[in-house]
């Protein structure tokens, strides 16, 4: 069965650099907004009996790449692709995976349902925020992890006066898996959100002071929670040397002043989404386009995955 690879609009770099790796081209599709703001996507080649990979993450504007990904998906079914796999490196919603405070939607459950019907039979992710939310899909769910490759790229920043920092409760499963590839201490910052931009912390539980803190995360959004954490930790006595490793950088709304204002000598990520143009910090970007052509090849032919996945 021949394989396919088609993106939306979010991130067409990585699109492009994971079929170059696999040795093939984009196929061509047209995505237009009609005056009302409607979109219209149109598939320019066959895909009939193909193996089709959808390679879009869900990042910012969320809701426009995620529609793309469910019309490219109708669009295949209906022109009766095989197989249909989302490749969504960052998966937006992911966070709204319960109820806090009631009145509110089980996001993450909702978004799960609509791409099931959308016809996607498959979604390979990267770190995505809870590894819970594979039970929220029937489809199989194939979660891999960015963690190796920043860990090497973090390699040359860390010593033994590095401690590897978690900057919230939801974090501390993930520093442990930093600290043990990297062989570290572990500090924890109990955080409490106070809304979507603002995070306070209440206390930190581990030895930090004159410590080089690795403060670790699945994501930064606003940078709230970095900076309270960076904060919180300078305050306790760590060196003003801050590296900062997470595997989506969407960096919206005031991230990067909050990071420049930090004594930050890195920050690793991936190319899991676009990052935003005008990046002043001393970023490293490691591309996700090996990890994820491995995956694409993997699953084309049938192989095992068991070396990409992870379990938490
Ligand atoms: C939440 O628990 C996540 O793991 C991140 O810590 C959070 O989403 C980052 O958001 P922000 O940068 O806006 O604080």
């Amino acid at each position: 069965m021949t394989l396919t690879i088609l993106t939306g609009s979010a991130n067409p770099g990585l699109a492009e650099a994971v079929a170059q790796k696999l040795g093939l081209t984009l196929a061509g599709l047209t995505l237009e907004r009609f005056p009302d703001g409607e979109l219209h996507v149109e598939i320019e080649e066959s895909v009939r009996g193909k193996d089709v990979y959808l390679i879009q993450p869900t990042s910012p504007p969320v809701d426009e790449h995620l529609i793309e990904l469910l019309f490219l998906a109708d669009a295949c079914r209906r022109a009766g692709a095989t197989h249909i796999t989302a490749v969504v490196p960052y998966f937006g919603y992911a966070r709204q995976d319960r109820r806090a405070t009631g009145r509110e939607p089980v996001a993450a459950r909702l978004i799960a349902d609509v791409i099931e019907v959308s016809g996607l039979q498959r979604l390979v992710a990267i770190d995505v925020h809870s590894a819970a939310l594979e039970g929220f899909f029937r489809i199989p769910l194939e979660h891999l992890s960015a963690v190796p490759v920043l860990v090497e790229a973090l390699r040359p920043y860390a010593s033994e006066k590095s401690v590897v920092v978690s900057p919230d409760l939801g974090a501390v499963k993930l520093a442990h898996r930093y600290a043990s590839m990297l062989n570290l201490p572990v500090a924890i910052v109990h955080k409490m959100r106070i809304s979507g931009e603002e995070v306070r912390v209440q206390r930190i539980v581990g030895e930090v002071e004159g410590m080089s803190p690795i403060i670790v995360d699945d994501m930064i959004s606003t940078g709230g929670t970095v900076e309270a954490a960076a904060k919180a930790l300078l305050a306790a006595g760590c060196l003003p040397r801050i590296t900062v490793s997470a595997t989506h950088a969407l960096l919206v709304g005031p991230a990067m002043e909050r990071l420049d204002a930090l004594p930050m000598q890195h920050l690793i990520t991936t190319d899991s989404v676009s990052l935003p143009e005008g990046l002043t910090l001393p970023t490293e970007v490691v591309s996700l386009a090996p990890i994820l052509a491995r995956a694409v090849k993997s699953l084309h032919s049938g192989a095992t995955l068991a070396d990409l996945v992870v379990y938490q």
